[in-house]
């Protein structure tokens, strides 16, 4: 079920009229809501359609995001794309593709080997010669081989047309390796292209400013570093992911310990909003069954960053058998015990349709 709107994104998308900032009327939208936890559409509705694909985030707009969230990565030739993987292998149809057999690689990403087709290896011609598949196949199939990577500047204009305020959520994905693999004119590096891009687009303003509520984004990375390096360059808040427990930064060689210790909170709270941590690492499960969460939601709000947990699926195999099997049951549980600030869920209509239900009333938002 595809809006007019919707349509009219796609042909601005499909005849190329990606335009920077003033043309979206931005002022007669509905606002973006800030009263109630925020829902990160992660990777679009890829609980549906495969991700990070136009398709994926109108539908997620259609069903209730408050930010589209992507992850950029650097084509050969410069380009940012929207695509989670460093290989293409997994979630497009490159192995189909005999005219790129002679493109795997094995590049040590974040101190492990990994061997596949590189999305740094392929130009941006290329990549848009690709198809998206669903990754996982216990997910529905149907769409497989239908739609394109897309540019970060498609994705940004995807949100600037949406039929009300709506965010991105964009991350700096492997800034280690795209750096070393890709090279820009003039000495650029990948987070000073990150952010021109949305400067060009009107991103700009600290958290809750009347810039910021006009376009609202956070930037995400795993890498304190790339979080850092842009604080002087971009006013729009950033929030530092954080990994399982057994993963070092990508960049620092910090370990979960050190990184969620009371005195490097501190320090990186200087740098960004938030801290985006692995729902496991809050609530560390145990056979499936949850145990008692750790302090770290609280330590974080005790410094005034938000904490936005990822990633929320309704299927059974993701959820603790304590919600007997019912997401909704996993909703409440975090918005309501642990009180965290938004999650990053592959099912945004269902955290949209819980969030509804429960909203105190006269605050509900309208979905065209
Ligand atoms: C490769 O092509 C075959 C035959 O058309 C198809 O069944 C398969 O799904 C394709 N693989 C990918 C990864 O797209
Ligand atoms: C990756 O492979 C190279 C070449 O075989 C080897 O020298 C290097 O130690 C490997 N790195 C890791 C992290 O295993
Ligand atoms: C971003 O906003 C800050 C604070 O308002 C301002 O100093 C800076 O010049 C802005 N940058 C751009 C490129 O507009
Ligand atoms: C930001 O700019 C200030 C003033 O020029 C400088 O002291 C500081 O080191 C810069 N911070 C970073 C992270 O580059
Ligand atoms: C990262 O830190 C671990 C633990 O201290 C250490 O064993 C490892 O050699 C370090 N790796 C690099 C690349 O510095």
């Amino acid at each position: 079920m595809a809006s007019i709107r919707n349509i009219s994104i796609l042909l601005f998308l499909v005849l190329g009229i990606a335009n920077a900032k003033g043309n979206t009327n931005q002022q007669a939208k509905q606002p973006i809501q800030t009263f109630r936890p925020y829902n990160l559409a992660h990777r679009g509705a890829c609980g549906e359609i495969p991700e990070e694909t136009t398709h994926a985030y109108l539908r997620a707009i259609e069903i209730g995001a408050d930010f589209i969230e992507a992850d950029i990565l650097a084509s050969k030739d410069g380009q940012l794309v929207c695509f989670h993987d460093v290989t293409l292998d997994d979630t497009t149809d490159v192995k189909n593709r005999t005219e790129f057999s002679n493109r795997k690689r094995t590049y040590e990403v974040e101190r492990v080997n990994v061997t596949g087709y590189f999305v740094v290896d392929f130009t941006l011609e290329e990549l848009k010669s690709l198809k998206v598949n669903q990754r996982y196949s216990f997910r529905d199939q149907q769409y497989n081989g239908k739609y394109s990577i897309i540019t970060f500047e498609e994705y940004i204009t995807i949100a600037l047309y949406a039929d009300r305020t709506v965010g991105i959520y964009p991350e700096i994905k492997n800034p280690v390796h795209v750096n070393e693999h890709v090279k820009w004119s003039n000495g650029k590096n990948f987070e000073v292209i990150f952010v021109e891009i949305l400067l060009k687009y009107g991103y700009n303003g600290t958290y809750l400013s009347e810039s910021w509520l006009k376009q609202p984004i956070f930037i995400q990375c795993f890498a304190p570093s790339s979080l850092i390096y842009l604080s002087n360059k971009t006013d729009s808040p950033k929030v530092f992911l954080i990994d399982d427990v057994s993963v070092r930064t990508q960049d620092t060689n910090q370990s979960y310990a050190e990184i969620t210790s009371d005195s490097y909170l501190s320090y990186i709270s200087q740098y960004v909003v938030g801290i985006g941590p692995w729902k496991d690492t809050v609530v560390p499960p145990i056979n499936n069954h949850l145990t008692p969460p750790t302090d770290l939601v609280a330590r974080a709000h005790a410094l005034n960053l938000e904490v936005h947990p990822y990633t929320f699926r309704n299927e059974n195999k993701y959820l603790p058998f304590d919600f007997h099997q019912d997401p909704y049951q996993e909703f409440d549980y975090w918005i309501n015990q642990i009180g965290v600030d938004g999650l990053f869920t592959d099912f945004t209509g269902s955290f949209y349709l819980y969030q509804e239900h429960t909203s105190v009333p006269g605050t509900h938002i309208t979905l065209s």
